[in-house]
């Protein structure tokens, strides 16, 4: 049913969520109508504000100028600004729609999604209509080769380390036999298609036990199985997130040579069969408890630190990025301690 709330009625006096926390996982930043997709207490909410709505209104110059500023921005500050101004008259309505959220959580209670848009303003208030829309239902072709695990089959690990861990997006599932998988949510759906159809070829080239690499599980749906929410991987034992956690530490020197030998021996191997790993750089590499290295994240996409803009999802990229993180980027701090070293004695 439609509702609506504005700025003057938001109160920050007796509330019991007063420390509820919330977490921007998506946004799209655009003159004509931007979106930024928020997680709260279990709840995606999906705000759009479109100029027409505010054509007029208190906000048109105010968003339009925040608009401009935040696509000509290179360090992201100016867009983490406008997300938040669009994002801060929402927090009384987030309260007011997540104080049910039972205390264990299924991947079914993290897709209610609150949907609003924010309409003609008056004064200094903003006004949203809430309704629920699906606009943000990704739905997938179906692939016969993979299990699909429901979402209410899924319960979300508390991970204690985390303030509100129903406001973060989940990054493990516990599976009805007490079994961890990796959940990797579901957001671009040209990224997952990718995803998915790599590990199939991983799979149909026989490479899954030869090369470290996560065997896919399952794709995650609702209930309903209209929605396709994530992925769940073999979850790979690690204490760190990315080799990024790994620069600048003696154990990085330590393990260098192995590291190097094992990510060549994945990227010659899926090569071999015409495959391209594609988003090579540190964060797409995840050491294990044991000290392996293991690849990471088939979607597509770069960093051009890494990989440059021509040499995108060829092979040639691929080895551009593997000698930039082994033979460089994790080389820097070393050679900065040697150099100081040098300096110190001499
Ligand atoms: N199978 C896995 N087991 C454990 N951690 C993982 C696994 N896959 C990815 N990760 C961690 O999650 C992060 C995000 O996963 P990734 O596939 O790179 O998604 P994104 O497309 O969001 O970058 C990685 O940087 C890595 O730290
Ligand atoms: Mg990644």
């Amino acid at each position: 049913m439609p509702a609506s709330i504005s700025q003057a009625s938001s109160s920050a006096g007796m509330d019991p969520f007063q420390n509820m926390s919330h977490t921007v996982i998506d946004s799209h930043i655009k003159l004509d109508s931007s979106w930024v997709t928020v997680m709260c207490r279990a709840t995606r909410f999906h705000i759009t504000v479109s100029h027409k709505d505010i054509r007029r209104s208190h906000f048109e110059t105010e968003n339009s100028e925040m608009v401009a500023k935040a696509i000509d921005d290179d360090d992201e500050e100016d867009h983490d600004v406008l997300c938040e101004w669009i994002v801060d008259p929402c927090l009384p309505y987030f309260r007011e729609n997540t104080s049910n959220v039972p205390k264990e959580i299924t991947f079914k209670d993290s897709v209610g999604f609150g949907i609003r848009t924010l309409s003609q303003g008056h004064s200094r208030s903003w006004d949203y209509e809430c309704f629920p829309s699906d606009d943000t239902v990704l739905d997938l072709p179906p692939f016969s080769e993979v299990p699909n695990s429901k979402a209410s089959d899924l319960r979300i690990v508390s991970d204690t380390q985390w303030v509100d861990y129903m406001s973060e997006i989940p990054q493990k599932a516990i599976l009805s036999d007490d079994t961890s998988r990796f959940f990797k949510p579901a957001d671009d759906k040209k990224q997952l298609l990718r995803e998915v159809d790599m590990h199939l070829r991983i799979r149909h080239a026989g490479l899954q036990d030869k090369i470290k690499v996560a065997n896919l599980h399952s794709i995650v749906v609702s209930d309903d199985a209209k929605m396709t929410i994530g992925l769940l991987l073999d979850l790979i034992p690690s204490t760190s997130d990315s080799l990024y956690s790994h620069k600048n530490r003696a154990l990085a020197s330590e393990y260098h040579a192995r590291w190097k030998q094992q990510i060549t021996a994945t990227v010659r191997q899926l090569h071999s069969h015409g495959l391209v790993w594609g988003d090579v750089h540190p964060g797409n590499i995840v050491i294990d408890t044991s000290f392996n290295a293991w690849v990471v994240d088939f979607g597509g996409g770069s960093i051009v630190e890494f990989v440059p803009r021509k040499k995108v999802g060829t092979k040639a990229g691929d080895w551009h990025g593997v000698g930039k993180i082994l033979d460089e980027w994790i080389l820097e701090k070393k050679r900065y301690d040697l150099d100081n070293r040098a300096g110190y004695t001499s």
